[in-house]
């Protein structure tokens, strides 16, 4: 039985306007895009981007998904929440030296029923590599092989049903999210290039990336010819090239933490914290032309925060606010 995403845990959309000082002062509007479901593990990027993946699942008939993350992953949790919703298998490679049950995501992974398969660095680092993958797929020949993040051109047409450009006061000039594996700001962009008519375009779609990784730009463009898309504006911004992925400097978690009480909208620093402060500071710093309206799209990520808490990068207080407050 083919099931539709309504199936599944209905999909909820809001739009929320952010009004501050700092944004007023600069004439920028900015909206944010929220996407909650009834399974908090799928809200935000997370089941637009897994859905044409299950639907092929169930098409081919195939037993599961295998895939792959790191041992705090967002996307781990979520492939194993849409595996035992729809009672197909599901299995990760996780990158870690071992498979720490005490780590809250890699927890309710295996509490629901996914199998964790611990990879070292060197060989996780192969991941995009055919011959590695080729390995995988023989080991798991019923299972479909979903890519890091879920950024495959499925994971990119699931987010390209967004509709990111025509906020509650009109047409975004700007859409922005954060960026990692590439599948979000791919689907982003396919949107607004089939949305945007010559005569009131959104001008460009930003990715605010949240890993240093010099490949990004080539993995979006890839995306985008696989799926035959015509040109449009886009470009990656880098967020913070001095901290690694997922560092979490205080400022990025002061700056979450502020954004969350003062908006009521949770927001956590490995992702959404980390873009939305790059794209104050880029709004600070006069780069979009007064009078702009720039649409940001609220991507989730919110399990993350206990994984936070597990390593000590967030304090309970930081941790209490960021977990019981809503996701939009
Ligand atoms: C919460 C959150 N936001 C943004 C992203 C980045 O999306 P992508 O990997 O498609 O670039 C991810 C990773 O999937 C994520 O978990």
């Amino acid at each position: 039985m083919l099931l539709s995403p309504m199936d599944i845990a209905a999909p909820s959309a809001s739009w929320h306007q952010i009004v501050e000082p700092r944004l007023s002062e600069a004439r920028v509007e900015l909206w944010l895009y929220c996407q909650t479901m009834a399974e908090p593990m799928l809200s935000g990027n997370k089941w637009m981007k897994l859905q044409y993946h299950i639907k092929l699942i169930q098409q081919q008939q195939y037993r599961g998904l295998v895939t792959f993350g790191g041992p705090f992953s967002n996307h781990l949790a979520a492939c194993a929440a849409v595996a035992k919703l729809n009672k197909i298998n599901a299995i990760a490679y996780v990158r870690t030296d071992n498979i720490d049950l005490n780590n809250p995501t890699l927890a309710y992974c295996q509490g629901q029923g996914m199998q964790l398969i611990a990879i070292d660095r060197q060989t996780y680092r192969q991941r995009q590599q055919q011959t590695f993958l080729g390995l995988i797929t023989k080991r798991h020949p019923d299972h479909l092989l979903v890519p890091e993040g879920g950024s495959s051109v499925l994971g990119a047409q699931g987010i390209a049903d967004l509709n990111l450009t025509d906020t509650p006061a009109g047409r975004a000039d700007v859409i922005a999210t954060a960026s990692a594996s590439g599948g979000t700001v791919a689907g982003l962009i396919m949107a607004a290039s089939r949305a945007s008519p010559a005569a009131n375009a959104v001008k460009e779609v930003i990715g605010l990336a949240v890993v240093n990784d010099d490949a990004l730009t080539e993995k979006i463009t890839v995306l985008l010819k696989t799926a035959d898309v015509k040109s449009f504006p886009w470009r990656i911004i880098t967020t913070a090239a001095e901290h690694r992925y997922a560092k979490c400097p205080q400022q990025h978690i002061d700056f979450c933490c502020q954004f969350t009480k003062q908006h009521g909208i949770a927001v956590e620093p490995v992702y959404t914290g980390r873009a939305l402060y790059k794209l104050y500071q880029m709004i600070g710093a006069g780069e979009f032309a007064p009078g702009s309206r720039i649409s940001f799209f609220h991507t989730g990520g919110l399990q993350g925060v206990a994984g936070l808490r597990y390593r000590d990068l967030i304090n309970p207080q930081q941790y209490r606010l960021l977990s019981s407050t809503k996701a939009g």
